[in-house]
C-alpha cells in the first residue's frame, strides 16, 4: 500500500534556469541566452544583441554553477533520491557543430554527478531542455537534418563519458512545446506549421536514434520522452465541446504517440494531408522511429484547461493561461495557472492506458511570491498545500489505479528563473535564493517551511502526507 519501496523522490531543474556562468568554462551561447525577461505577462523577447541594456536572466541564473555542491547537499538533507537536471549542450559543444567536445564542460557535469552519487542521489538527465546552441542557427536549427547528426555526436560523447554515472536519460524537454513556442523547443523562430513539423520530425528521429545508441552503449540505460502534461476538459456535455477536447488532446498527444508507439498517428497524417504539410522522410527513417521507442514517459504537470467550440487547439499565453475558459471549480495561482490536483491522477491514467510504459513525474509545483520574515523564515504553507494535494492524487493513481510511477521530481527545488517569464519572483523552491528579478542579491540559500515538510514526506515514503 502507498508508495512503492523503490519509488524515487526528488526535484528537477534545467541548466539555463539555474547555472548562470553563461560564458564561463568555454560555454557557447544558446537560444536561452538571448531571451530577455518579461515582467508584464507578455512573451519573452528574443534578441540578436546581448550587449544591449536588456536583462538576460540565464546569464546569472541562481549561480548553481558555483553553488552546485551546496545545493545538492541541501537536497541530500531533504532526503532526495533523484535529481532531474539538464546538461547545457553549449558547455560541451559551444557552437553545436564541433566534433571535439569541450573538456571543461564535461568536467563540470562529472563533478555534479559525483556530488549526487556521493549523496546517493540518482541523476536523471535531460539532453536538451529549452536550449539549443545558437551556433546552429546558421543551419536553420532543427529544421535541418544535419542537426540530428550534431545531436547524435553530443549524445555519443555524453553516453560514453557518463556511462558509469547516469542511467536515466530524457531526450527533449516538453517536446510538444514545439507546437507553441518553437524557439524554446528547438531554436526555430518561424511559427508556420511546415517549419515546426519539420523541426519536430528531426527531433523525433534524433530521439529514436538516441534511444538506440544509449542501449547499444549500455543495456542498463533507460531513455525517456518528456511531455508537457496539458490536459483539457470539455466546457460542457455538448458533444461539440467534447469533440473539441479530443482534438485539443490530439494536438498534444501526437508527440508522445510518435515517441512511444514509433509511428505517426492517422489523425495527424490526415491533418498534414489537409494542410499540405510534408515530412522530410528518408530511407530507413520509419524503421528508426519504430525501433527507437522510449523506455519510459516523463512529464510535467501544472494545470488543466477547459476547452470548447471556438477555443484554441493548442495552449497559448504563459503556459496556457489564455487557452480556454476559466474553470469555475478551480482556484488559480498568482500567475493565473489553474490548480487541479485531480488532473494529475487523470493524466497518469491517460498516459498509462495509452502506452503501458512506466512514468516519471519530472515537474510539478507552485510558482508563487515568497516573503522572507524578519527572522529569516519563509512560511510557504500555500506550496505545502499544493504539493500535498497533488501527491495524494499521485498515491491514488499508484495504489488504486495501479499506474507504475518510478519517480516524483518536484519542479525547482531551489528557486530558479521562470522559463515563461524570465522572472525570479515566481518561485517554486523548498530553498529560497536571495536574488531579485534583475539578478541583484546575495544568492544566499535559505530553507523554507516546505523544506522541512518535504523532508518528512520523503523520510516516511509518503506516509506523512496522511498525518495532518
Ligand atoms: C515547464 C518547463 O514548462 O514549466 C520548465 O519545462 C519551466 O522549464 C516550468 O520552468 C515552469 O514554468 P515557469 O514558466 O513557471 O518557469
Amino acid at each position: 500500500m502507498g508508495f512503492p519501496k523503490d519509488f524515487m523522490w526528488g526535484g528537477a531543474t534545467a541548466a539555463n534556469q539555474c547555472e548562470g556562468a553563461y560564458n564561463i568554462g568555454g560555454k557557447g551561447l544558446s537560444t536561452a541566452d538571448v531571451m530577455t525577461s518579461s515582467y508584464n505577462g507578455e512573451p519573452r523577447e528574443i534578441t540578436n544583441n546581448i550587449e544591449d541594456e536588456k536583462h538576460y536572466p540565464s546569464h546569472h541564473g541562481v549561480k548553481h554553477y558555483l553553488h552546485y555542491e551546496e545545493d545538492i547537499k541541501l537536497f541530500a538533507e531533504m532526503g532526495f533520491e533523484c535529481y532531474r537536471m539538464s546538461i547545457a549542450w553549449t558547455r560541451i559543444f559551444p557552437n553545436g557543430d564541433e566534433t571535439i567536445p569541450n573538456e571543461k564542460g564535461l568536467e563540470f557535469y562529472d563533478k555534479v554527478f559525483d556530488t549526487c552519487l556521493k549523496h546517493n542521489i540518482e541523476p536523471i538527465v535531460t539532453l536538451s531542455h529549452f536550449e539549443t546552441p545558437l551556433g546552429l542557427q546558421k543551419y536553420g536549427s532543427w529544421t535541418n537534418r544535419k542537426v540530428v547528426d550534431f545531436f547524435m555526436n553530443y549524445c555519443d560523447v555524453l553516453f560514453r563519458r557518463y556511462e558509469k554515472k547516469v542511467k536515466y536519460w530524457i531526450t527533449f524537454n516538453e517536446i510538444n512545446v514545439m507546437s507553441t513556442k518553437p524557439w524554446m523547443a528547438g531554436g526555430v523562430e518561424s511559427n508556420d506549421e511546415q517549419t515546426r513539423m519539420t523541426a519536430a520530425y528531426h527531433q523525433f528521429l534524433a530521439s529514436a536514434k538516441a534511444v538506440q545508441l544509449a542501449h547499444q552503449i549500455n543495456d542498463n540505460n533507460q531513455v525517456g520522452m518528456m511531455y508537457n502534461g496539458h490536459i483539457a476538459y470539455p466546457a460542457s456535455p455538448d458533444p461539440l465541446d467534447v469533440e473539441r477536447t479530443t482534438q485539443f488532446m490530439q494536438q498534444m498527444l501526437f508527440y508522445s504517440d510518435v515517441q512511444c508507439r514509433g509511428y505517426y498517428p492517422n489523425y495527424k497524417l490526415k491533418e498534414f494531408e489537409r494542410n499540405g504539410v510534408e515530412l522530410p522522410i528518408k530511407e530507413n527513417d520509419l524503421e528508426i522511429l519504430k525501433e527507437g521507442t522510449v523506455d519510459f514517459i516523463s512529464f510535467s504537470y501544472y494545470l488543466s484547461h477547459v476547452v470548447g467550440e471556438g477555443t484554441p487547439l493548442t495552449f497559448v499565453g504563459l503556459n496556457g493561461v489564455k487557452t480556454g475558459y476559466k474553470n469555475p471549480n478551480l482556484a488559480t495561482s498568482e500567475w493565473g495557472w489553474s490548480i487541479d490536483p485531480n488532473g494529475l491522477r487523470y493524466i497518469l491514467n491517460l498516459l498509462y492506458d495509452r502506452y503501458q510504459l512506466p512514468l516519471m513525474i519530472v515537474e510539478n509545483g507552485l510558482g508563487a511570491v515568497d516573503k522572507v520574515e524578519k527572522d529569516g523564515t519563509i512560511r510557504d504553507s500555500y506550496r505545502i498545500e499544493y504539493l500535498k494535494k497533488h501527491l495524494l492524487e499521485l498515491e491514488k493513481a499508484i495504489d488504486i489505479d495501479g499506474v507504475p510511477v518510478i519517480a516524483y521530481a518536484m519542479w525547482g527545488p531551489f528557486d530558479i528563473i521562470s522559463a515563461s517569464t524570465g522572472e525570479m519572483k515566481k518561485r517554486y523552491g523548498f530553498i529560497y535564493i536571495d536574488v531579485d528579478d534583475y539578478g541583484d542579491g546575495s544568492y544566499k540559500r535559505l530553507k523554507k517551511d516546505s523544506f522541512y515538510w518535504y523532508q518528512k514526506v520523503i523520510e516516511s515514503n509518503g506516509e506523512y502526507l496522511k498525518k495532518e
